[in-house]
């Protein structure tokens, strides 16, 4: 039989993780509604609670349908095992609180999501996770620097939410794995069809599948794709290396490959339960199976609003790494050459006040807090995504007063442009 593994992306985005359900022929995947699984009798049960056997017992921690998606995710990024979650921001609290507890140190590219920022500045170090941010991420020195002996992870988007910077990441893994640590990335605004974080050293990758895989907004979602490559025995992860005596003295570290993604749904997904629901585990992989092909067109998009916006009298800067003029361009070229994503963000002349009339005057573009949707969407990050940042932790993850954020959609682009005009004719408050 072929091995999926051999398929094109194309051929694993439609097939990767589910084949005819065996009872009722059932082509598409089905939504499997259900809470909790018959055991076949006693010694089954008790074999699923020891993890002396895998297999479904609630679903708090495990779906059929859950369990589609995380194949097919874990497909596509070329993992060894994925674990979908509830949203993106679950994703991230998990991957980190795997590897992280009260005591430990985290090192994070500044260039983040606001939402990341927060749980990273504020939440995790309330249970005593410290993070370190790296101003300039694209220095290793800088990463290097920061690492301290309790160091457990590294972490940082492949393409930062809204800076537009693209992570070195095979630069920045190298010098994760020579401190003994895994590196974790946010392949949000990439996807695996732009860049696999993975095959350039990455350890771990998170979603939100909330944008792009499910790619209509919605559903929110999350996933952590396990890369299977960390050796989890080199001294800093008891967690890995210790009896856990909640499954009789399981040693993850003893399971193999996937024994991240394992620990994860286990340990953490069981206790703090942060589950997927299965009709929204079924609408990302509908969202998925044509993920190649919205991607083209949301990149190709995205370059000509860039190019527009670049040339146009009313904008002052543009931050898009698929421009020459970016300072991420060769990065792009390197790790993204299919493109550089579909959000872009850009100063308007005018400040504050022209950003304001410039998201008002526009018809086409939704005025929402998303990104990685069909329809096109604007949002002002100072007052919304980013608020709740400080002005000096706003400009730190590349939030200026005046900067608008575009999530170029599927729309006809000359429709998108004509928006964009109008949007800028308000502005000027013509
Ligand atoms: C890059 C990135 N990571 C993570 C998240 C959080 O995901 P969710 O909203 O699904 O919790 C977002 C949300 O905007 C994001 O843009």
């Amino acid at each position: 039989m072929t091995d999926p593994q051999s398929w094109s992306f194309e051929t694993r985005q439609i097939h990767a993780g589910t084949s005819p359900d065996p009872t009722t022929g059932a082509r598409a995947l089905p939504i499997y509604a259900t809470t909790s699984y018959q055991f076949r009798d006693t010694q089954h049960a008790a074999d699923l609670f020891a993890l002396a056997e895998l297999g479904n017992i609630y679903t708090r921690i495990m779906n059929p349908t859950q369990d589609a998606l995380e194949q097919r995710v874990a497909s596509l990024e070329g993992g060894v095992a994925a674990l979908a979650v509830a949203s993106g921001q679950a994703a991230e609290t998990l991957s980190l609180l795997n590897v992280a507890e009260a005591g430990s140190h985290v090192v994070a590219s500044a260039s983040l999501y606001g939402g990341t920022y927060n749980l990273l500045h504020h939440s995790l170090p309330k249970l005593g996770v410290e993070v370190s941010f790296v101003e300039d991420p694209d220095d290793p020195e800088n990463w290097q620097r920061l690492v301290r002996e309790n160091t457990k992870a590294f972490y940082g988007e492949s393409i930062g939410n809204p800076k537009g910077d693209v992570l070195d990441i095979a630069t920045v893994a190298e010098v994760a794995h020579r401190n003994g640590v895994p590196l974790i990335v946010d392949n949000t605004i990439a996807t695996p069809y732009l860049v696999r974080p993975l095959e350039h050293g990455a350890d771990v990758v998170v979603h939100s599948a909330t944008k792009y895989l499910g790619g209509h907004g919605t559903a929110i979602a999350g996933v952590i794709v396990d890369g299977g490559r960390f050796d989890w025995t080199q001294g800093r992860f008891p967690g890995f290396t210790t009896p856990d005596p909640t499954y009789h003295g399981v040693v993850y570290a003893d399971l193999g490959a996937p024994a991240y993604a394992l620990k994860a749904r286990v340990q953490l997904l069981r206790d703090l339960g942060p589950a997927i629901s299965p009709f929204n585990a079924w609408l990302v992989v509908q969202g998925i199976e044509t993920l190649s092909l919205r991607m083209e067109r949301h990149v190709a998009n995205a370059q000509r609003v860039a190019e527009f916006l670049e040339a146009h009298d009313e904008v002052e800067s543009v931050h898009y790494a698929g421009l020459p003029s970016s300072p991420w361009h060769a990065a792009q070229q390197r790790y993204a050459p299919k493109g550089a994503g579909a959000v872009l963000a850009f100063e308007i002349r005018g400040g504050v006040e022209a950003g304001r009339r410039f998201v008002e005057g526009l018809e086409l573009h939704s005025h929402v807090a998303n990104i990685g949707d069909v329809r096109s969407l604007v949002i002002h990050p100072a007052s919304t995504t980013h608020s709740q940042l400080t002005p000096e932790e706003q400009l730190t993850t590349g939030v200026t007063p005046g900067l608008v954020r575009l999530a170029a959609g599927l729309e006809g682009i000359e429709d998108i442009l004509a928006d964009l005009e109008a949007g800028f004719r308000a502005a000027k408050g013509a």
